[in-house]
């Protein structure tokens, strides 16, 4: 059987792990890295060199070249959707990173293309993927809670994240959409429930002062379709010598049962003379091990869900239907669920008011 042909649009800070988690499929899958496309034409040569793959400043003329079966998209926040609409129309399954769009209008879109044409839409929420959380899910699906009743959960960001890493984009995002994205799709999954309506808060404090347009915090109180009442925090303003990149965690109460996880302190800390303070380490995330050739390879639940993708490609082309897969992978519909959500929590800070997000009618609200 011919090899299925994949390639990335948009390889950034994100999309680099993209292509390293496609090049180390090639020696388990009959699969092949094939292309990538970059606007930035100052990123072509290191990604050639790297990977040794043509690089297409036009993504839609490596389309026309190079006979894909999937592409992955890592572009920023508010740049999926063309990209993504484009890629299904031309025949293409996609995964495409988190939040699917910052406004549903554009959501439902892909995932109605998705459909008729009977492709992929993956989403990559990769929080469904880490071990400690696939172990609650587990206890969920043995009715160890009972009833959800409420919960709290929170994903925090060091300030170099808005300041350093996204100065460019930041005021076409917000802590919600680029955080809080994760946990609302992982919240959702693990209790199997949609939001249905939200009451959020937002602060631009010190963001702002820098001259940079978007939420240092949003505080969002979400009442989800089982009755559960979940509080989520998300925002990015951590002192830049916080222990890690990021902060997050939760905490899920029902009737019968609680449990909390640290999802950033698994347990590893450490101190050097030449770094400031103590680092913990979310190890299970993605780094990178040598296999006994010494062969560098990505390991983590980071990769395994840009990799699960792939590997629902080659179920299809092997002969499961889409059906067959539904409710096994973050979809496209798990992507505008949240989407509807997230426009919610901009829509409830910008009017005050309490938003069903289930009204059936898109929201459409302006994106922050
Ligand atoms: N899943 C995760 O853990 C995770 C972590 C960080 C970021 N992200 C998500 O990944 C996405 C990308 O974030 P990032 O940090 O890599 O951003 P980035 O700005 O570093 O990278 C985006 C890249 O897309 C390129 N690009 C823009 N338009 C393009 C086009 N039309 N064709 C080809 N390339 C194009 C840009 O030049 C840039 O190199 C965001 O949606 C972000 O939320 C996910």
């Amino acid at each position: 059987m011919k090899k299925l042909r994949i390639a990335t649009i948009g390889v950034g800070r994100f999309g680099i792990f993209h292509l390293h988690a496609f090049r180390q499929l090639e020696e388990i899958l009959n699969v092949e890295l094939v292309a990538a496309a970059e606007i930035d034409a100052t990123k072509h040569s290191a990604i050639k060199n790297n990977f040794n793959i043509p690089v297409y400043s036009n993504y839609l003329e490596m389309i026309e070249k190079e006979n894909l079966d999937a592409v992955s998209v890592a572009t920023v926040d508010y740049q999926h959707k063309d990209i993504v609409l484009n890629s299904l129309m031309h025949g293409l399954h996609v995964l495409v990173e988190k939040p699917l769009d910052t406004n549903s209008i554009g959501s439902l879109e892909m995932v109605n293309i998705a459909k008729e044409r009977k492709l992929i839409l993956q989403i990559d929420f990769h929080k469904r993927y880490d071990p400690y959380h696939v172990e609650i899910k587990d206890l969920v699906k043995k009715n160890r809670f009972g009833d959800f009743l409420y919960g709290y959960c929170y994903m925090e960001d060091q300030i170099v994240v808005p300041r350093d890493w996204f100065k460019d984009w930041v005021s076409n995002t917000s802590p919600a959409w680029f955080l809080g994205s994760n946990f609302i799709d992982l919240i959702s999954w693990l209790m199997n429930s949609r939001v249905k309506s939200v009451y959020a808060k937002g602060q631009k404090n010190k963001l702002q002062k820098l001259g940079l347009d978007t939420y240092d915090s949003i505080t969002s109180m979400l009442t989800f379709e089982n009755n559960a009442i979940i509080t989520l925090d998300s925002s990015w303003v951590l002192p830049e010598n916080f222990s890690s990149i990021v902060n997050q965690g939760f905490r899920l109460i029902g009737t019968e049962g609680i449990v909390e996880a640290d999802s950033h302190n698994r347990g590893t800390t450490s101190c050097f003379t030449s770094e400031k303070g103590i680092r913990n380490h979310n190890s299970g995330f993605m780094h990178l091990e040598k296999d006994i050739y010494g062969k560098p390879r990505y390991v983590g639940y980071g990769i395994n869900s840009i990799q699960h993708f792939i590997e629902n490609v080659v179920h299809l082309k092997n002969g499961l239907t889409l059906n067959e897969l539904e409710g096994t992978y973050p979809s496209g519909i798990d992507g505008h669920e949240v989407t509807k959500a997230i426009e919610a929590i901009h829509l409830s800070i910008e009017t005050g008011e309490v938003i069903d997000v289930q009204k059936g009618k898109e929201l459409c609200s302006k994106v922050v």
